[in-house]
């Protein structure tokens, strides 16, 4: 059997995330029933990019289930310094791990490693391409939150190069969920993005401004503008704070609106947020444990 990769949230079928979510729920409900499920098994952790929740996450979901992490640690420590390829490096992981986490600046990084290697790749993000395990767990929160039928969700800020919104949006189409796009005209989504969701027959509205439909929306989800994606660092400086919600901006949402935000927030939400009911950004990152275990268990098996 080949090995089971996740690459990209856009390949997910309704029923993939289904049983990935309800998996996630099991193991959240018992913890302890899954606390051998990967022992003596090993998780290589791959990070060419900075990262504080996907990596630790992954780390802590594997050892929860009794298995262990060896991570490369930094790019600077590593053997990447002396020029060694993606291909060689994963090859070499290979020999020591069952699984790879990868995050990488390249777009299809995580589709080329897992080209080179029998073992299943687990893509960590892979430039402004897509982060599939970012999205499990944003659909997971969703689905706690406010369900995830019937629903109108707001994406904002990067559109453009921001992964995590390629996902969900992607994930998203599967369900039924109106989308409100809302960037400036510079962040749009990717044309290729644009193009599944509109032959999916996804309902997309799109906006430059929260206010424009805060009223009808039932999560909000905050992205941060991708500052080392942008080419130039005055374009950057153009969209840098375009958007920011306070407790009070929310004033005139739905009572049960969900904010989100895969997390780091540099300046998108406001501290006094985090004090009202809407804010779930914290409990979504928490969640990632839950569905990252899920997650390494379909991928590595349950069972030795
Ligand atoms: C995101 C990422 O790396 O794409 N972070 C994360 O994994 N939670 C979002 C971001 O960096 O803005």
């Amino acid at each position: 059997m080949p090995p089971e990769h996740i690459l990209s949230a856009s390949a997910l079928t309704r029923d993939d995330i289904e049983e990935v979510l309800s998996a996630a729920e099991a193991i959240a409900a018992a913890p302890a029933a899954h606390q051998d499920r990967l022992a003596h098994r090993l998780l290589g952790l791959l990070f060419f990019e900075p990262s504080t929740r996907t990596r630790m996450s992954f780390a802590a979901a594997m050892q929860r289930l009794g298995g262990g992490v060896i991570d490369m640690g930094s790019v600077d420590t590593s053997s990447v310094q002396k020029g060694e390829s993606l291909a060689d490096t994963v090859r070499v992981i290979e020999g020591y791990a069952d699984a790879i986490v990868l995050r990488h600046p390249s777009e299809g990084a995580a589709q080329v490693a897992s080209e080179f290697v029998d073992i299943p790749v687990i893509n960590a993000g892979d430039g402004a391409g897509q982060h599939p395990t970012q999205t499990l767990l944003d659909l997971y929160t969703i689905e706690e939150a406010v369900g995830l039928e019937d629903i109108a969700v707001g994406i904002v800020g990067d559109l453009k190069y921001g992964r995590t919104v390629h996902s969900l949006a992607a994930a998203l189409s599967r369900f039924d969920v109106d989308q409100h796009l809302i960037a400036p005209p510079s962040l749009q989504l990717p044309d290729h993005v644009r193009y599944d969701l509109d032959s999916a027959g996804v309902q997309v509205h799109e906006h430059t401004d929260i206010e424009a439909c805060l009223e009808e929306l039932d999560v909000l989800y905050m992205t941060r503008i991708q500052r080392e994606r942008f080419p130039d660092e005055a374009e950057y400086r153009a969209v840098a704070g375009a958007y920011r919600v306070s407790a009070a901006d929310l004033t005139g949402a739905r009572e049960h609106l969900a904010v989100l935000h895969p997390l780091p927030r540099v300046d998108e939400i406001a501290a006094d947020v985090d004090a009202t009911p809407h804010a779930w950004y914290f409990r979504q990152s928490a969640n990632g444990i839950a569905v990252r275990m899920a997650l390494l268990e379909q991928v590595l098996g349950g069972s030795r």
